[in-house]
C-alpha cells in the first residue's frame, strides 16, 4: 500500500438540506429563498427545475444510511433545513425536530458519525423577507436558531459546523445574480459577509456556553490563488483575491481578527460595515475549534487588463481579473479546472499560517453530465471519479506526511442531489438518483472502490 492514512481518519461524505432532502413544502416547512425563488421566476432554474423534490431524502432517509453503512462511511454532513425547523411565527417545528432526531440516531446506530451544518444557502423567506443578513435583528435569529439545535441534538451530534461557504451567499447573492436577492452592491455585500462572521461567533459562543463535550467549525472554500507569474501586478492581484475570497472568513474564524490589509481596503473603498466594539470582542474571544476546507478548483488570477468604465458596479473583480491558464486540465461539464496539488498547497497554508488547526477536506468532487452513458450492466462506471478522488487523496497524504493536521475526506456528495445553479445537470454522488424512477438508488463504481479504500485506510 502506497498512500496510507490515520486509523481515525473521517471517511464520507457530504450534502445539504435544499439540495437532497425535497418535501419543500411538507409537514409545515416555511418556504426559504430558493422556494420563493423558483415560485417566481422558474425560468432562472436549470431547465426550470426547482427545489421542490430534490432527492427525497425526507422519505429515504432510512435506506440511505443503510447504504451510507454498507458503502464503508464512518461519518457523513448534513444541514439543518432552518426554514424547516424555525417556523415564521418563532415556534420549533415538532415534526422537524422529530425528522432530524430520527437521522441523527439511525447514522448512530449505524455507526456514521453525524456532522450537522447549520446554514447552507438556504435562508428562510420571512427572514430575507426582513433583509437576510444585511438585517442586524437575522444575526440574533441565527443565533436563537443554533442554541436550539445545540440544545436538540448536541446530545449527541459532537462536530457542529456554523456555515457552508459564507463567501458564496456574499458573492452570488450580492457581488452577483447567481443567488436571491440577486443584487450587486460591495458595500450591501461587506455588511452581509460581515454579519454572517460575526454569527458564526455568536453561534460558537452559546455552543460553548453549553459545555456539551464537541468541536464547533466553519466550512470555507479555501480555493487558493494563485498568480499568473511572479510580476508585482500578477502578485497583488492574487493577494487582493486571497483577502476578499478567503481570508475574509478565514482569519476571524482561526485568529479572531480580520487581516488588517482587508480593513485598510474595505476603508479605502468606503465600504465599511456598522459593526460595534461588542461584536468585535465577540469574534476575537470565539473561534472555530476545527475548519471544513471545500476544495474544487484554484483560482488563477492576473493584475487587472480589462478595462474598468465609470459605470460598472464596484465588485472584488474590479482588481484583479482571472487567469485563463493555457493547458490546465479541466472537467468539461463543470468548467472547472482540475488541480490536484491545490489540496496539498491549502493544507502547508493551514499548517504554517493557522497555527496547524484540526482541518478535513468536507468537499472535494467531479460533477459529470451524461453519466448514463457509462452504465455497464445498469451501474455507471464512473473512472473518472476514482481517479480524480485518487489523484487529490495523494497530495492529501503527502500533507499528512509534512505534518499537517488533517482528519478526513467528505466526498460532495454522497447521493447525485439538486444543484442551486445546474439543478440535475451534473452529478457528483457515490450513488446514482434516478429521478425518473422514483428516486432510485443506484451506487456507482466509485462507491465500491472508496469503501474498498476505507477498509484498507487506504491505496
Ligand atoms: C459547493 C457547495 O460549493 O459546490 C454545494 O457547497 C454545491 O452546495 C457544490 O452543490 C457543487 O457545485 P455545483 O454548482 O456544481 O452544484
Amino acid at each position: 500500500m502506497n498512500y496510507k492514512f490515520p486509523i481515525e481518519f473521517w471517511w464520507g461524505s457530504a450534502s445539504s438540506a435544499t439540495q437532497m432532502e425535497g418535501a419543500y413544502n411538507v409537514d409545515e416547512k416555511e418556504q426559504n429563498i430558493w422556494d420563493y425563488w423558483y415560485e417566481i421566476a422558474p425560468d432562472k432554474f436549470h431547465n426550470n427545475i426547482g427545489p421542490k423534490d430534490t432527492s427525497n431524502f425526507y422519505y429515504k432517509y432510512k435506506e440511505d444510511i443503510a447504504l451510507m453503512k454498507e458503502l464503508g462511511h464512518n461519518s457523513f454532513r448534513f444541514s439543518i433545513s432552518w426554514s424547516r425547523l424555525i417556523k415564521a411565527d418563532n415556534s420549533v417545528n415538532q415534526k422537524a425536530v422529530d425528522f432530524y432526531n430520527d437521522v441523527i440516531n439511525t447514522m448512530i446506530e449505524n455507526n456514521i458519525e453525524p456532522f450537522i451544518n447549520l446554514f447552507h444557502f438556504d435562508m428562510p423567506m420571512y427572514l430575507q423577507e426582513i433583509g437576510g443578513w444585511e438585517n442586524r435583528e437575522v444575526v440574533t435569529h441565527y443565533q436563537n436558531y443554533a442554541r436550539i439545535c445545540f440544545e436538540l441534538f448536541g446530545d449527541r451530534v459532537k462536530k457542529w459546523f456554523t456555515h457552508n461557504e459564507p463567501i458564496v451567499p456574499v458573492e452570488f447573492g450580492y457581488l452577483g445574480v447567481h443567488h436571491y436577492p440577486a443584487i450587486v452592491d460591495f458595500k450591501r455585500a461587506v455588511q452581509v459577509g460581515y454579519h454572517m462572521m460575526l454569527s458564526s461567533a455568536l453561534a460558537i459562543s452559546e455552543y460553548r456556553k453549553l459545555n456539551l463535550g464537541g468541536e464547533i467549525g466553519i466550512i470555507i472554500n479555501l480555493t487558493p490563488s494563485y498568480p499568473r507569474s511572479n510580476r508585482k501586478e500578477d502578485l497583488e492581484a492574487s493577494n487582493i483575491a486571497d483577502l476578499i475570497l478567503n481570508r475574509s472568513f478565514l482569519d476571524p474564524s482561526v485568529h479572531g481578527e480580520f487581516p488588517m490589509e482587508l480593513i485598510e481596503f474595505v476603508k479605502q473603498q468606503n465600504l465599511m460595515p456598522i459593526y460595534t466594539k461588542e461584536d468585535i470582542e465577540i469574534i476575537k474571544n470565539n473561534t472555530v475549534d476545527l475548519i471544513g476546507v471545500n476544495y474544487y478548483q484554484p483560482r488563477r488570477v492576473k493584475g487587472k487588463e480589462s478595462i474598468v468604465k465609470a459605470d460598472d458596479s464596484l465588485t472584488p473583480e474590479s482588481f484583479f481579473d482571472f487567469y485563463d491558464m493555457p493547458g490546465k486540465k479541466i472537467n468539461p461539464h463543470r468548467g472547472w479546472e482540475i488541480y490536484e496539488k491545490g489540496i496539498y498547497d491549502l493544507s502547508i497554508n493551514i499548517r504554517d499560517n493557522y497555527k496547524n488547526i484540526p482541518f478535513f477536506i468536507s468537499e472535494n468532487g467531479m460533477g459529470v453530465e451524461g453519466e448514463d452513458k457509462f452504465k455497464v450492466n445498469g451501474r455507471i462506471e464512473d473512472d473518472y471519479r476514482i481517479e480524480f478522488i485518487r489523484e487529490h487523496l495523494k497530495y492529501a497524504n503527502k500533507a499528512l506526511n509534512e505534518g499537517c493536521n488533517l482528519k478526513g475526506y467528505h466526498l460532495w456528495t454522497f447521493m447525485d442531489n439538486w444543484s442551486w445553479l445546474n439543478a440535475y445537470k451534473n452529478r457528483y454522488g457515490f450513488v446514482e438518483v434516478d429521478i425518473n424512477n422514483e428516486f432510485k438508488r443506484i451506487p456507482k463504481k466509485s462507491a465500491y472502490w472508496f469503501k474498498e479504500l476505507i477498509l484498507n485506510n487506504g491505496f
